[in-house]
């Protein structure tokens, strides 16, 4: 959601460097974006709405910088609300991310003690309180850690104060990594901020607070007892990511699914092996996720279900919660998360971990929270996805779902197989069919709705291709089960309805359902492994144990250039972010 950077640089250029490095979290869906500088004698602020424009030159001078891009959860999106935000007399200059979830009970303690508020955040009361510690004499570290001691939610901050040269971050439940390089040290919510900056990594574990000048040093936040921490070298080259001469980074990105496909299947034998035993094991398997990881956890459940012969369900994240019951010790909880930050995933995880379930966590990102929180983690190897719309990760998810429901009846090796033939297929039919999925966009341009259906486990891939259709062309879509469609949502069908039809088997039921809808009038597309009369527009893919993600991959393409044909930019929709951190 919100990215955060702090640098302190012996130079004067910690302004620059912030906004380079702010510059690199661009991909993550924001609506405003904001610095602050000190070069030890003045302090600025910048604040601007929509996308990250230049910094003043006036700007460009100064060894400590915050600096900050939102996504708006409490007060509008507008110039005063963007972050950094100062405390009354600005003596502290701070950037938040996170929800203070007991700021209405704080700001009223505020304002009984005289203090006043100039934006409508939760953030401000955090700058508020540390200089009301400061007013009654703490130090600036020991105010900030009594400040974050009061706040209930999660929380990364980053702040620097008038006449101290250095700068203070502290974390919970959010991820914070700081950075060390020649003559200057940063401290960002991502690691694909910095990572081509310093030479040196740390991540700040909950509760700590930083205190980042000449030299780094650590403190629990509940009792401020120093804390040893070491940097480390990490292999951070392959985290940047261009659009190698393609438009957007999600066309760019959905050609990329073959390769992720393979590479999620490239796993430590140990590991797979260890997964394996683990998910023979387990008497329960639950799998969640949100959004599209949630859409590849009910594909996954399937395949445990269908070919491990597993109990397995899955489960929306939040909704875990009603499960706690059937929770505990025979239980394997199966997290899966592009971003690992997803907060109402990490939240479903603790909850599961109380129980004393397992955690196996399948993400795309590098030392995530969720990853921390999990017992056994697997990598997708994807990597990076940069547009908001997850496309390769999901083919990865689902690549390695199906090995690991083949690796519990001994066929790993025909899995692997079966994974690198489909994806030399995803390649050819992502060429191929490129045209006549552009022409298809042409024609539902201006549809103000669509469905997509599928049966089995198609419908799940119905979802998905509806999501995708929802997130980037913003023209309403609903995925539903073939089967489900004539009780009650075929009230809707009329003359000119796009309906997309999934078919992967010989005698698939959505085809039923494709004569259904079109008797009624709709244009009909066909995903599918064979022609048909009842399509207008067919789009073919091979048949084989991985169709339904070729068909996946193709409902991917024609969002996107539904996307482009709207005029939208695929890579950043509106009011979405890439993790959603907050609950
Ligand atoms: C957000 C994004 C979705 C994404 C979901 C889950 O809602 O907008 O596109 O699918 O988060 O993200 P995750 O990183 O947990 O897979």
């Amino acid at each position: 959601m919100c990215g955060i950077v702090g640098v302190i640089s012996e130079e004067q250029n910690a302004g620059i460097l912030a906004y380079k490095a702010l510059k690199k979290l661009d991909y993550r869906g924001y609506d405003s974006w904001g610095i602050a500088i000190s070069n030890g004698k003045g302090i600025s602020i910048y604040r601007q709405v929509g996308k990250i424009g230049e910094l003043p030159k006036k700007m460009h001078c100064g060894n400590l910088a915050v600096a900050h891009t939102r996504w708006a959860t409490h007060g509008k999106v507008c110039q005063k609300n963007t972050h950094p935000h100062a405390s009354l007399n600005k003596n502290i200059f701070l950037v938040h991310n996170g929800i203070v979830e007991n700021f209405q009970e704080l700001k009223s303690f505020l304002k009984s003690s005289g203090f006043s508020f100039r934006s409508d955040t939760d953030t401000e009361v955090i700058p508020n309180l540390i200089e009301l510690y400061i007013n009654r004499g703490k130090s600036l570290r020991d105010a900030t850690r009594l400040a974050l001691k009061k706040i209930k939610g999660s929380f990364a901050v980053i702040l620097f104060a008038k006449g101290h040269n250095y700068m203070i971050a502290a974390k919970r439940d959010l991820p914070l990594v700081i950075g060390i390089a020649e003559r200057k040290k940063f401290v960002a919510s991502d690691l694909l901020a910095i990572a081509k900056k310093a030479r040196g990594f740390l991540f700040l574990s909950d509760n700590e607070i930083a205190e980042i000048g000449n030299e780094a040093k650590f403190f629990d936040i509940g009792s401020g007892r120093p804390k040893f921490k070491r940097f480390e070298h990490l292999a951070v080259d392959n985290l940047e990511s261009y659009k190698n001469g393609n438009k957007h980074y999600m066309i760019k990105e959905i050609k990329e699914c073959p390769i992720a496909m393979k590479n999620a299947c490239i796993q430590p034998i140990e590991l797979l092996d260890n997964t394996t035993k683990e998910i023979r094991k387990a008497k329960k398997i639950f799998l969640i996720g949100c959004g599209t990881s949630y859409h590849a956890a009910l594909f996954g459940a399937w395949l445990f279900r269908s070919i491990a012969k597993k109990d397995a369900v899955a489960v929306l994240a939040p909704d875990l919660k009603s499960y706690s019951k059937l929770l505990g010790k025979a239980a394997l909880v199966v997290a899966l998360s592009q971003s690992g930050e997803t907060a109402d995933v990490i939240d479903a995880v603790r909850l599961a971990r109380r129980s004393g379930a397992k955690i196996l966590s399948l993400t795309n990102v590098f030392n995530s929270t969720l990853t921390r929180h999990s017992h056994i983690k697997m990598m997708m190897n994807a990597g990076p996805e940069i547009c908001v719309a997850s496309t390769k990760n999901y083919a990865a998810q689902i690549s390695l779902l199906y090995l690991l429901a083949n690796a519990c009846i001994s066929r790993r090796n025909y899995a692997k197989k079966e994974i690198f033939i489909a994806a030399k297929q995803a390649q050819e039919t992502i060429r191929e069919n490129s045209r006549i999925a552009r022409a298809i966009s042409k024609k539902l341009a201006n549809s103000k709705s669509a469905f997509v259906i599928g049966s089995e486990e198609n419908a799940f891939v119905a979802f998905e291709g509806a999501l995708k259709i929802k997130e980037v062309s913003y023209i309403h879509a609903e995925g539903l089960p073939a089967k489900e469609l004539k009780h009650g949502t075929i009230a809707l069908v009329e003359k000119g309805l796009p309906v997309i039809v999934i078919c992967t088997k010989s005698d698939d039921f959505a085809l039923h359902s494709a004569h259904e809808v079109k008797s009624r009038g709709a244009f009909v597309i066909g995903i599918s492994t064979e022609k048909n009369n009842v399509f207008d527009f067919f789009i073919r893919v091979p048949r084989g144990p991985l169709s339904s993600l070729l068909t996946a991959i193709q409902l991917q393409l024609i969002a996107y250039y539904l996307a482009v044909e709207r005029k939208n930019d695929p890579d950043k929709p509106r009011n979405l972010a890439k993790s959603v951190t907050v609950r």
